[in-house]
């Protein structure tokens, strides 16, 4: 399995800010280990991220997209729009459209099944709040947002094809990640969840305040299967460290 390093840019650049990031990760050299490197721009900006990417094998990915397959959704954006554009996976279920935009979990389920029809690998966000970790509900929510998708018809073979985000809701954006070990703790617990359900192989990645200061203690897990990194990752010179940081 490499290494995964997911750059979510969230609803931030422009065309300018974006020609400047790509431009200066392309000049700074990486060594040939194997890593998959996916950037999630907004989604205006994802053919031209995918095209400054010219022929390196890093992917592009949407940051969401609709559960219906075309028509009058306005705003939306179809699975087939993302593979059009040439993205191979898309984030479902991102804590931000949890809680800021209020997608509930049988909706996250139905995009993860969209994703998978229209063949792009589907990176599943889960993840506690602050205040259902201080009442100690996080293994509840993780069961919980892992069984809507088990509980579609055929969920284990779907579940099967996508990653798996531990992406705890306060470690988002506050500078306080979560401490590797507790990574690798929880990243056991959803990994022995996946295999008593039947799903193998499963990538279990982890977000929330990555930075070249923890990301290597977090990879050197054998748990931690990649890192999603948000606010890092409109760094250039912060993403290569980052990138820099298995050897
Ligand atoms: P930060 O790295 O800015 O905490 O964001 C994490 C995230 O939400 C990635 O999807």
């Amino acid at each position: 399995m490499k290494p995964i390093f997911a750059a979510n840019w969230k609803m931030n650049g422009s065309l300018e800010s974006i020609n400047q990031l790509i431009s200066s990760l392309l000049s700074q050299s990486l060594n040939s280990i194997a890593r998959e490197v996916i950037i999630f721009p907004p989604s205006p900006y994802l053919l031209h991220t995918k095209k400054l990417l010219g022929n390196i094998n890093w992917y592009v990915g949407g940051q969401n997209l609709s559960n219906f397959d075309q028509g009058a959704y306005t705003g939306e954006v179809a699975a087939s729009m993302l593979r059009d554009l040439g993205c191979g996976y898309v984030l479902v279920g991102h804590s931000e459209r949890r809680h800021v935009i209020g997608e509930s979990c049988e909706l996250v389920a139905q995009k993860f099944h969209k994703a998978i029809q229209h063949k792009l690998i589907p990176i599943l966000c889960i993840g506690e709040t602050l205040d259902e970790r201080n009442a100690k509900e996080t293994y509840n929510v993780i069961d919980k947002q892992l069984r809507s998708v088990l509980d579609l018809p055929t969920g284990a073979e779907i579940l099967s094809k996508g990653i798996v985000a531990y992406e705890p809701v306060w470690a988002i954006g506050t500078g306080i990640a979560a401490k590797p070990n507790d990574v690798a703790n929880l990243h056991g617990y959803i990994r022995t969840w996946l295999l008593e359900n039947k799903v193998e192989d499963v990538p279990i990645i982890y977000g929330g305040s990555v930075t070249p200061d923890n990301a290597h203690e977090l990879l050197l897990k054998p748990e931690i299967n990649g890192v999603l990194v948000g606010g890092a990752s409109l760094d250039a010179n912060k993403f290569m460290e980052i990138l820099k940081c298995i050897n």
